[in-house]
């Protein structure tokens, strides 16, 4: 199988182990050292081909002895440069000595002012989808496993953690060893540095936060080992040994990466009443559906994540009941809803058309509802039982491996044989929107919710709602169901009641905002400005300056405000916002 957006060729030399020995320069912004690179290779191969974009090679030595001749090719628009290794026909091993540019991609180098402790500096990596190779030499294809191990040199105050076996505190020398002993794909390698603490939940499981972050961290995440025995009871064991979340700095670019045994995780989901926190299932999740069967290339992307909200929302019903999860499930449809409405249709498809493309941009929210609503689907169809025995055996089958479409297509037509004639899987997989036998999800407590804004849309006044013991979700459902023709009269009456201006809240906030900016409410823009310079979550950036860049004027205080907050926003969430509002530099 071709991986469009690599250039290694597998099928002549395969990566089997990197080793990493890297300094971490604050000073200059760079990552500096040698990778290790342990490969397997056919009789004949006199080459190895590895990924890479915008690194400096200094030289390469061939199994520790000679210099070897290598080649870097030209540049390509996001895939960067080929590297072309000669090799001998017994060669096992390179050493590639190298520098990481300043501006790589994948790493975030945050000024102490950008942290919660104010005092340190900060480092944080985003490999996903292919910025891997930004800072390290790989072969850079989620269809390619490898082992890894690292010593990483760091400024005497501070901590590393990697997707690997990690330190519990930091020592005096500032040197940390890592290990990762099952094969991983290049796209959850993940380092940070900072001066982090750890706090342990269970046995395998604990947090890492900045010193000033632990506490609430502590707290919002303490179910985590409940939610990992939720997990095991669904899909089987979890294999990885550990699995700890790192709470990062607010310009963490995503809610969470699934980076193995260390989950990163955005501060946003720190609400103070656990209320966000499948977040964290959805991550370790990932643990089965993508980390352990992976994803062949990023037209399957769907397998990674429509499995893994299918899977988030079952540990989610597991632990915290059915009327929860099916919230959560009705959110993720209105998702879905908006998100056909806003792409082309060929990009509506289950299986990606990614070829020339940055697999980046289309990581929109369809793969993930519209696999979880197809996933969703065979379960009604098949039965839970019978499903779920399905799936477990999948993921222990496939384990370590990565996955076509195609290949899961033939395993579920090979033991439901019947489903296909059932449900049309075709229109599912390479046909467009949503299919006309979508699951229909049904919440009692959202209909209670939308009987609420009709109070409040034939006069009832904010005060005077039902709205006691409400959830983020319930909230989240109102604020997205107000009538267009809201007044700014009774935008005031909604924030004197339920104060949304000064929400703590992300998800709430975020949904509030997006009001005020559509009805003009200004007594919310100072906090909209702070929501922007504050964090760097691409999945609120986003929709807020899409939205302010529908008038004239909001355009014009949109870029005001990402003229300050574009420094402090890591490349994943400014690339993006770069394009909405014509930004260049
Ligand atoms: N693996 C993704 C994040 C990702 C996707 C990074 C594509 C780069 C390219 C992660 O598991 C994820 O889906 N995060 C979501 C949260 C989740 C609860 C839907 C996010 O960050 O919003
Ligand atoms: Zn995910």
């Amino acid at each position: 199988m071709r991986d469009v957006h690599s250039f290694a060729r597998p099928d002549e030399a395969v990566v089997r182990h990197i080793a990493l020995n890297l300094e971490v320069d604050f000073e200059r912004r760079v990552l500096r050292g040698i990778a290790e690179v342990r490969f397997e290779k056919t009789p004949e191969a006199r080459r190895l081909v590895l990924d890479t974009h915008g690194l400096t090679i200094d030289r390469i030595n061939i199994d520790g002895g000679g210099e070897a001749t290598f080649a870097l090719g030209d540049e390509t628009p996001f895939l960067g440069r080929a590297l072309t290794i000669d090799v001998d026909e017994d060669t096992e091993v390179v050493s590639i000595h190298y520098e990481t540019s300043p501006d790589a991609a994948a790493v975030q180098w945050l000024a102490p002012a950008q942290t919660a402790g104010g005092k340190h500096p900060f480092l944080f990596t985003q490999s996903q989808a292919i910025l891997a190779r930004t800072w390290v030499p790989c072969q850079d294809s989620p269809g390619i496993r490898m082992t890894y191990s690292a010593t990483v040199r760091v400024p005497k105050e501070l901590m590393a953690v990697m997707s690997a076996e990690n330190p519990v505190e930091a020592n005096d020398s500032g040197v940390y060893h890592f290990h990762m002993p099952q094969p991983i794909p290049s796209y959850l390698l993940a380092l940070s540095v900072g001066d982090l603490a750890f706090r342990r939940f269970s046995d395998n499981s604990g947090v890492y936060a900045e010193k000033p972050m632990i506490e609430a961290s502590a707290y919002e995440l303490a179910d985590t080992p409940k939610m990992i025995e939720a997990a095991e009871k669904l899909y089987g064991p979890y294999r990885w040994g550990e699995y700890d979340v790192l709470v990062l700095p607010p310009s963490f670019p995503f809610g969470g990466m699934e980076n193995p045994r260390l989950t990163f995780a955005t501060p946003t989901i720190l609400a103070g009443d656990r209320s966000l926190v499948s977040l964290v299932a959805h991550e370790l999740a990932h643990s089965w559906s993508g980390n352990l069967v992976t994803n062949a290339t990023w037209n399957d992307f769907w397998l990674n994540e429509g499995f893994t909200v299918y899977f988030e929302r079952r540990i989610m019903e597991a632990i915290a009941g059915r009327d929860y999860s099916e919230m959560l499930a009705l959110l993720g449809y209105q998702d879905l809803v908006a998100t056909v409405a806003e792409l082309p249709p060929r990009d509506t498809h289950l299986v990606g058309d990614l070829e020339g493309r940055d697999p980046d941009d289309a990581a929109t929210k369809l793969p993930y509802e519209k696999g979880y609503s197809f996933l969703r689907l065979a379960e009604e169809t098949v039965g839970r039982e019978p499903w779920d025995a399905f799936l477990r055996e999948y993921f222990d089958q496939h384990a370590f491996q990565s996955m076509t479409t195609r290949g899961f297509l033939d395993v579920l037509n090979a033991r439901f044989p019947q489903l296909d004639a059932t449900i049309n899987i075709d229109q599912w997989v390479n046909g467009p929107g949503i299919p006309p036998n979508c699951p229909k999800i049904h919440s009692d407590a959202f209909v209670k919710v939308e009987e609420q804004v009709r109070a409040f849309e034939s006069g009832t006044p904010a005060s005077k709602l039902a709205t006691k013991q409400w959830s983020t979700h319930e909230w989240i459902h109102f604020l997205r169901h107000l009538p267009k023709t809201l007044t700014r009269e009774q935008m005031s009456g909604l924030d004197a009641t339920f104060h949304f201006t000064d929400s703590g809240n992300s998800e709430i906030l975020h949904e509030w905002l997006l009001q005020a900016i559509d009805h003009q409410y200004e007594a919310a823009y100072p906090a909209l400005e702070r929501f922007l310079l504050r964090q760097g979550r691409r999945k609120f950036l986003k929709p807020l300056y899409q939205k302010l860049a529908e008038t004239p004027e909001g355009l014009a205080r949109a870029r005001a405000i990402y003229a300050k907050a574009r420094p402090m926003y890591h490349a994943v969430s400014y690339r993006t916002i770069d394009q909405i509002l014509k930004w260049s530099v």
